[in-house]
């Protein structure tokens, strides 16, 4: 019986569990068996193969992690690791990578240095992976981030507080830009923009000078900051309660830090759709005989290869990296996109 490989890889994000079981289905739908490989490229290394059929993966649609677990591994970086990844995958038609932008680099060195058959299916919070407006877990941590920013800005108006509340993303200011906009944030701080840490701390100060002024009157001042930030949060919460010691009393400082709740919980009804459709395309391209691509959600643009969905295109895994780089050193119109939209906003969000 003719089987395809999967595994998902990195940091785990919401959804990652929504695909593999459409892949699951969708492979035995075509008579093709899966092969789940536990723990990412490790669980490869290592021949660690679960098989999966529709019942394995009928009832985790809904749950967030990923039930054939994650790692980020070591071994897999050396070329005798990919070669042992490689052997243990002489038998099967495809491997399907659900995974960030290391995992989907990790996917494209399989396919180039031992013709392996790889589909990559962007899968993460940080949404800095290249050629896909979004990857499984983006809308879902963006979700819980603005629940928390609710819940914040509730006990903040109860005290007359300034908050700094910092989010994932790694070196991509995404999700502390979009939540921003959503949870009407006073301010937004993101690596993409180059400020320094006395830029930021004085910019703060100003906006709690105005907001808290009895012109103005603001209950709360939200503050969100983004991980790639390089000054800490607790660093910018001290500097700050200094300053409103001095010249704002009665205003206080709090700082936190959402980290891992970001990234667990069950997937939104859009990561849990995205998933599926990503889903579909893979196992087409993985038994259409396509290698070295991933999927991509472009409702809106081109360039990519087309599939039978009109939302989903397919781009060379090199060009997915190339894109990637741009994303994170700011040469991407993406970034630049994001940024000017940001510097727009910053002017209302602040008011
Ligand atoms: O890439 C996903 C992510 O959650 C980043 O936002 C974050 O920087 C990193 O992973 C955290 O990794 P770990 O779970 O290994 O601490």
């Amino acid at each position: 019986m003719p089987h395809i490989a999967v595994l998902t890889s990195g940091g785990d994000s919401p959804g990652m569990n929504a695909a593999l079981r459409a892949i699951v289905k969708l492979a035995a739908a075509r008579g093709v068996d899966t092969l789940g490989v536990e723990q990412g490229y490790d669980g490869l290394i290592a021949w660690r193969f679960v098989p999966l059929g529709p019942r394995d993966v009928d009832a985790i649609g809904h749950m967030g992690g990923t039930i054939l677990g994650s790692a980020r591994s070591s071994a897999f970086r050396t070329a005798e690791g990919r070669a042992q990844a490689a052997r243990q995958l002489a038998h099967a038609e495809a491997l399907i990578v659900i995974g960030g932008n290391g995992s989907l680099a990790g996917a494209h060195a399989l396919g180039q240095e031992h013709g392996l058959r790889v589909i990559g299916v962007p899968a993460s919070i940080d949404n800095d992976v290249g050629c896909t407006s979004t990857a499984l877990g983006v809308d879902t941590a963006l979700n819980t981030i603005v629940d928390a920013c609710d819940r914040i800005s509730d006990t903040a108006r109860a005290h007359r507080r300034a908050f700094v509340v910092e989010v994932m993303g790694r070196q991509c200011g995404y999700l502390a830009m979009a939540a921003s906009i959503a949870v009407g944030a006073d301010a937004c701080l993101y690596r993409e923009r180059g400020k320094n840490e006395d830029q930021l701390v004085g910019e703060l100060a100003e906006l709690l000078r105005r907001s808290f002024d009895p012109q103005r009157a603001k209950l709360r001042v939200l503050a969100l900051k983004a991980e790639g930030v390089e000054v800490s949060t607790d660093r910018l919460v001290a500097r700050l309660s200094a300053f409103v010691e001095r010249e704002l009393r009665g205003v206080e400082v709090r700082g936190v830090v959402l980290g891992h709740v970001v990234r667990g919980g069950n997937p939104s009804y859009l990561d849990r759709m995205i998933a599926g459709r990503f889903a579909a395309a893979a196992v087409e391209a993985a038994l259409g005989g396509r290698r070295d691509e991933m999927v991509a959600w472009q409702p809106w643009s081109s360039g990519g290869i087309p599939t039978e969905d009109p939302s989903v295109l397919r781009f060379p895994l090199a060009q997915v990296l190339d894109e990637t780089g741009r994303l994170l050193d700011g040469t991407s119109p993406v970034t630049r996109r994001r940024v000017k939209m940001m510097e727009a906003y910053a002017g209302v969000l602040a008011i």
